[in-house]
């Protein structure tokens, strides 16, 4: 992709907003333009050097409402970073947060914003392979949907939600999603442990094939199911170990249940 000189005021560049910023520095080499107002207390001066290089202007004196409002700072410092944010807002501007837990309505109110999307990262953004949710307020237009989802390329994939509501299992899912599959590699490793592995070979194992089927699936673009058909032999030793893991009581229901919790608790932080 390319940045159609868009300008931005990013509130809050540590590891996700400065995962966003890498992104547009890639986009703007390939053509296109940035101008970019950056409010955060250590920003990291290599990327001040990469835009430099690139010829994005950044932080201009007196940027007034910008193209594009970036939130990415934690959802505790929100209240205080809203205050600083209201000055680059226009009856133009789109607001695009990252912050977990932070619904359009109170995006809306405390910035005096209509157009304003709302999105869910996930942990393998920091290197661009995470999934990205969002759901858009219903001023926003087809157009402001395409620039926002452009510049979220720089995480990972981009998935449109529906509906606001659906954005509590999409936190239980995928913005949660990667702490379930580190836990499937420790209890792995715990397991190989307990088999007769030393400890430090568990983990090697463990967390390389967690890793490897992951870019499997990925890169060979077939579907879980297929994959894990192609590998269980009937009457082999795949077959034994999933037919505990499938049973009544197995990986399923388990997921369902820690699933369920985890959008629960999204529902319960949103109603504070
Ligand atoms: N990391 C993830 O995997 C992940 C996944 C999903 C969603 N998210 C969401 O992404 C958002 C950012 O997460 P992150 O991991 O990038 O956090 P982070 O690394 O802590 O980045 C936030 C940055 O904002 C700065 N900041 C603090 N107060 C500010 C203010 N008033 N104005 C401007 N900047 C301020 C912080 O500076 P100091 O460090 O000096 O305070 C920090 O550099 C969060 O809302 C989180 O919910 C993150």
């Amino acid at each position: 992709m390319s940045l159609d000189s868009p300008s931005i005021a990013l509130v809050g560049a540590g590891a996700m907003g400065g995962a966003l910023v890498r992104g547009w520095i890639e986009a703007v080499r390939k053509g296109g333009g940035l101008t970019l107002t950056v409010v955060e207390p250590n920003f990291d001066p290599e990327l001040e050097r990469e835009l430099d290089a690139v010829g994005a202007v950044l932080n201009p004196p007196d940027p007034g409402p910008v193209d594009v409002v970036v939130l990415a700072v934690k959802p505790q410092t929100f209240a205080a970073a809203a205050e600083a944010t209201r000055k680059f807002v226009g009856p133009d501007t789109r607001v695009l947060s990252i912050m977990a837990g932070v619904t359009i309505d109170t995006l809306c109110r405390e910035l005096n914003a209509t157009r304003v999307i709302r999105s869910v990262p996930n942990t393998p953004a920091r290197i661009g392979r995470g999934v990205t949710a969002y759901v858009a307020s219903p001023a926003c237009t087809e157009e402001d949907r395409a620039l926002i989802e452009q510049l979220l390329e720089p995480l990972g994939t981009v998935e449109p939600i529906a509906a606001e509501r659906l954005m509590d299992v999409v936190t239980a899912v995928s913005g949660s999603g990667p702490a379930y599959v580190f836990l499937l590699a420790e209890v792995l490793a715990a397991a190989a442990e307990q088999e007769g592995l030393d400890k430090d070979t568990a983990m090697r194992l463990a967390s390389r094939t967690v890793a490897g089927a992951g870019a499997l699936m990925l890169e060979t673009g077939e579907t879980a199911s297929t994959l894990r058909k192609q590998v269980t032999s009937p009457g082999g030793t795949t077959e034994a170990a999933l037919d505990v893991l499938a049973s009544a009581d197995g990986l399923g229901p388990l997921l369902r249940r820690a699933v369920s919790a985890a959008a629960q608790r999204s529902r319960d932080l949103g109603k504070r």
